[in-house]
């Protein structure tokens, strides 16, 4: 029997996502914001992310994460699922990223998959762009200084994120353990090839001499414990903690306003949050979320004297957002190695 659907996928390697638009971090940014728009609009559904660690799940050398997720905003259906995954393996190697993902996108309605993307890149683009929409939402206005902390695959894009979000940023102290890193991507940036930005960014390898005056901070480190100390911390700062650990927790603590992108996703994973809810030293209730910050159900900052803390852990439903808008201008332009699940499916 003929069956009535042959299910296509579009396979999008990186080169092709690249080409569909993925480095336009304007269009990445406003996708984010209207990802956590939907969500607190409740056209999301999105579990917390579930997590492999590899060979043993709290000291891991690799691991993945499940992230699903399903949104509905009115225009179109869409739902799928970001396998995340890491491993300190990588950047041994020449020219492997430490960060490998892939998304596959599905139709709701019959769970045919519609596209297999690479993720690698959608993950800093839209990693870095969560950050820059809680810049943009929180930090002080006309903030002149960021340090931005760890110069690999996420430093690079939260250069342009933060530049992008933040247009008043004149100066970036960029900071790694390897200076020749945050060097090199300093260099690529004042040569304007890739992304134009107007501010400079100027390589350290001190943290403590970066963030000082700083009016925004971002750590993106591999970091697994606490480097930043509070008395650096100008009193208004904005900090913006993407990894499991790099602000001492007495950071967190001093903040006026606490914002996540979400408090029962970090729960399940070791860090900050999980450590201090389990002290009892915070709860859900001393924390904002991303997508009530962004309806304006909460209050954003509210004066210029606030010290700021947001932590997030990443939301499935902004890589599957994203994905999809470059399924669709992939599509457009011709893009991409269509495949076919089957020819005819043995049983029915
Ligand atoms: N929150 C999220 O949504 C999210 C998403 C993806 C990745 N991440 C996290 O972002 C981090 C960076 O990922 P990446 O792919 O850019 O990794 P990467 O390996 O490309 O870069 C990390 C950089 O941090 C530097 N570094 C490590 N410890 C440091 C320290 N104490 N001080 C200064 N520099 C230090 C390393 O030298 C390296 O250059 C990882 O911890 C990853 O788990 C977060």
């Amino acid at each position: 029997m003929k069956p009535d659907i042959i299910p296509e996928i579009l396979f999008l390697k990186q080169e092709d996502v690249i080409k569909a638009g993925l480095l336009d971090m304007d269009m990445i940014l406003a996708e984010t914001e209207k990802t956590f728009r939907a969500q607190g609009e409740g056209k999301v559904i999105q579990p917390p992310k579930m997590k492999l660690g590899m060979p043993d799940d709290d000291n891991w050398e690799s691991f993945g994460n499940a992230m699903p997720a399903y949104i509905n905003d009115g225009t179109e259906e869409v739902c799928g699922i970001k396998w995340a995954a890491e491993s300190v393996n990588n950047p041994k190697m020449q020219g492997v990223p430490y960060g490998i993902d892939v998304v596959i996108l599905s139709n709701p309605k019959t769970m045919f998959p519609k596209a297999i993307l690479d993720g690698t890149i959608t993950t800093a683009m839209r990693t870095s762009a969560t950050a820059g929409v809680f810049a943009k939402y929180l930090a002080v206005p006309g903030a002149k200084t960021a340090a931005l902390i760890g110069a690999g695959v996420i430093g690079r894009t939260m250069i342009m994120a933060m530049t992008a979000a933040i247009p008043t940023l004149e100066e970036i102290h960029l900071v790694d353990l390897d200076l020749a890193k945050a060097e090199d991507v300093a260099a690529e940036f004042a040569e304007g090839g890739l992304y134009k930005i107007a501010a400079k960014v100027v390589p350290m390898t001190s943290a403590q001499e970066a963030v000082q005056g700083a009016d925004i901070i971002v750590t993106e480190t591999t970091s697994r414990k606490p480097f930043i100390k509070k008395e650096w911390l100008k009193p208004n700062v904005t900090c913006i903690q993407m990894e499991r650990e790099s602000f001492e927790h007495d950071c967190l603590l001093a903040a006026d306003i606490v914002a996540v992108d979400s408090y029962e996703q970090l729960l399940h994973h070791a860090g900050i949050v999980q450590t201090l809810n389990e002290e009892g030293k915070i709860t859900k209730d001393d924390a904002v979320e991303l997508k009530d910050i962004v309806t304006g159900a909460v209050p954003a900052r509210t004066s210029d004297g606030q010290m700021v803390f947001c932590k997030t852990m990443g939301m499935g439903m902004v890589d599957i957002a994203i994905a999809n808008k470059l399924y669709h201008q992939a599509k457009d332009m011709g893009i991409g190695t269509e495949l076919t699940l089957w020819d005819t499916p043995l049983w029915v």
